[in-house]
């Protein structure tokens, strides 16, 4: 399946847009995702952290387990949030690397404001997989 590309405004974000980059597969979900400001639109995507997430085979409301296989600090979190909650509602191995940066949403990346952002992720990434599921 081709890679899918999107874009849409981080909610809150002055001038901000996420990026996504999807592959979907049908045992394996690769997905990047990074913001865009109009500053730092023609400068290289910054290196963020790549952690994978395992659906727990026995137990599909287990929680997924996670690993980093790459780690920036500031990204960490978010990334694993993602993956895992990908993991588990699509039942797929998932791979996440993400440089997502809040800094520029209203209030400066506040935990509400990324729970925004968390949700409009999911909520675009799943689409897309539910789609693919139905093709
Ligand atoms: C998967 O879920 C089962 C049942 O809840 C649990 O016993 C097992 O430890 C879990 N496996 C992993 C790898 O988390
Ligand atoms: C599956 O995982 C859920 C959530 O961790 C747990 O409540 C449930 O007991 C597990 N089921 C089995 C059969 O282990």
């Amino acid at each position: 399946m081709a890679p899918i590309q999107l874009s849409f405004p981080l909610p809150h974000g002055i001038q901000t847009r996420i990026h996504v980059h999807l592959t979907i597969q049908k045992l394996s979900v690769l997905l990047f995702l990074t913001t865009v400001t109009a500053e730092s639109s023609n400068a290289p995507a910054p290196m963020g952290s790549f952690v994978c997430a395992m659906p727990n085979r026995t137990n599909a409301t287990a929680p997924p387990l996670s690993s980093p296989l790459y780690t920036v600090p500031e990204t960490l979190d978010f990334t694993t949030r993602v993956a895992k909650i990908v993991a588990w509602r699509s039942g797929r191995p998932t791979y996440v690397g993400s440089s997502m940066s809040f800094v520029s949403a209203g209030l400066g990346g506040t935990v509400d404001e990324e729970m925004e952002g968390l949700n409009k992720v999911i909520e675009v990434v799943m689409g897309e997989i539910d789609k693919a599921g139905k093709s």
